[in-house]
């Protein structure tokens, strides 16, 4: 199709060198563009915009996106400096610019899949998200996508900016960076065409932006990189400053560090208790772990003591496609084949515990009584999440077991090949309308099978007494060191 005529409008607005202008000359479909605070990335969006519509006109349409009408404030701003110049004109009802030549560009915020559904029908060249991972899940943004059309042959766009942290933080990680860390490299989906059989790809970059690559505010507030530091927790800044994507603030587990959780496998002796937790999904992922019991002290190679009672996950299933929080779609009979499958040598496991939903009867049996005809039994699990009136509760058992009796002496811990909780669990943050629960829209399956686990065998901290050794540490390292790695 051909491109439309050139408008050749005059823009006072200039991108900084670097990643800033090689977003605003980028023809990839969808961008993520930032990664840090302050690299520029508001006004990235915005110069763009101001360009693409000197270039095509009435034909560029945009919608610039957060999820809050307060969020948007500082970006309409913002706008101002950048559009008033060009004679373009603020609506401050509709909140929208038309620009002299036609060209305009909305303000809208859209926080769920009903309010993206409003935007059926509607066409527009370019989608400008602001802080993607505030959006927990991506559905109502791929709703949105569809909205990207045009009969006058602009190029459309997605773009996006983000930093790490928040409750998208998970996905964000896994479309954008994971493929590429260091981004610039350009990513291809292919999707074929019904009609045509035709093979269609569609391009996505991740363009990293920190805030030295912003000369202008670096040169202009010297002051802002120690203000920054100010404002946040250590780890917040690290990531602010540097963009990395392994930092998460927030995160509802703030105990848990891989260097005392994680261990890499061992044969586990045979006289240790084992059992199994599951948490049923089918349209969502379900998550199926492999526990065992270590019934007396056991010293690990590097210091560490796995103190009797603490539960090692040794083996996992995570039902996914691959695309975060998407379910394999299997029936009871299948996933309870898949267990037997994956205990070799009919691995004695003592019982398990499933969430109690998998024992609702809807008219036919339920997916636990589907389970047990196929010899796979499970218990329903004790679902408390938060405590109340001292009662015992998941998310507390959860997290004591995490803390342990000492620092190295966890009561939870999980092989390395356990991927999908190494993935998920810690990354999980706080839900902003209950801090003591976590948020339920994040990838949460490996969690709340983990939950039923620790309610299968609660566990409490032993008090302190004064007849108990010291220093645990170097006893255990004694004792390692007299037995050597027992295995
Ligand atoms: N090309 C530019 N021309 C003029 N000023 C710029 C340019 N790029 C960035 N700035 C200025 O640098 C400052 C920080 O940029 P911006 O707000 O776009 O960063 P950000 O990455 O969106 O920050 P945050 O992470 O806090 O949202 C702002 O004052 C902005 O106006
Ligand atoms: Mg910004």
């Amino acid at each position: 199709m051909a491109r439309p005529a050139q408008t050749n409008v005059k823009i006072a607005w200039k991108p900084q060198a670097g990643p800033q202008a090689a977003l605003v000359k980028c023809p990839v479909f969808e961008i993520l563009y930032g990664g840090a605070r302050g690299g520029g990335k508001t006004d990235g969006m915005l110069g763009k915009f101001a360009i693409k519509a000197g270039r095509y006109g009435k034909h560029a349409t945009g919608v610039f996106f957060r999820q809050t009408r307060e969020d948007l404030k500082e970006a309409i701003e913002r706008s101002m400096d950048i559009y008033g110049p060009l004679g373009a004109r603020w609506n401050a009802s509709k909140n929208f610019w038309r620009f002299p030549n036609g060209a305009r560009l909305k303000f809208e915020y859209v926080a769920s899949e009903k309010d993206a559904k409003n935007y059926q029908g509607h066409n527009y060249t370019d989608l400008f998200m602001e802080e993607l991972t505030q959006w927990a899940s991506q559905t109502p943004l791929n709703m949105l996508k569809a909205t990207l059309r045009s009969a006058h042959g602009v190029p459309c766009q997605f773009h996006a900016t983000a930093n790490p942290g928040g409750p998208g933080h998970l996905w964000v990680k896994q479309r954008y960076i994971d493929p590429a860390p260091e981004g610039w490299k350009l990513l291809k989906e292919q999707y074929e065409n019904p009609f045509t059989g035709e093979i269609i790809e569609l391009d996505r970059v991740f363009i990293p932006s920190k805030l030295s690559d912003n000369r202008l505010l670096m040169q202009g507030d010297p002051l802002y990189v120690a203000k920054l530091q100010q404002s946040g927790s250590k780890t917040l800044v690290k990531a602010w400053l540097t963009g990395d994507w392994s930092v998460v603030e927030g995160a509802y587990f703030d105990n848990w560090a891989t260097a005392r959780h994680v261990v890499k496998p061992f044969p586990i002796p045979d006289h240790w208790m084992k059992f199994r937790s599951a948490d049923w999904g089918s349209a969502a992922p379900f998550s199926i772990g492999w526990w065992a019991v270590v019934s007396d002290d056991y010293p690990l190679p590097d210091g560490r003591v796995l103190p009797r009672g603490c539960i090692v996950r040794y083996r996992e299933w995570y039902g996914c496609t691959g695309e975060p929080n998407k379910g394999l779609k299997m029936t009871a009979e299948q996933v309870a084949k898949g267990i037997l499958e994956r205990q070799k040598d009919k691995e004695p496991i003592s019982y398990g515990v499933m969430d109690p939903a998998a024992f609702a009867v809807n008219g036919g049996p339920s997916i636990a009584e589907v389970m047990a005809q196929n010899s796979v039994y499970f218990d329903p699990a004790d679902n408390k999440r938060v405590a109340k009136q001292g009662a015992i509760s998941g998310w507390d058992q959860f997290r004591t077991r995490l803390d342990g009796e000492d620092e190295n002496r966890p009561m939870m811990v999980v092989f390395e090949t356990c991927k999908d909780f190494i993935r998920t669990v810690p990354v999980l943050q706080h839900d902003e309308k209950n801090p003591e629960d976590l948020d339920t829209d994040m990838e949460d399956h490996v969690a709340d099978e983990a939950r039923y686990a620790c309610m299968s065998r609660p566990w409490a901290a032993p008090v302190p007494s004064k007849d108990k050794p010291k220093d645990r540490y170097r006893e255990a390292r004694q004792q390692t060191s007299e037995s050597g790695w027992a295995s």
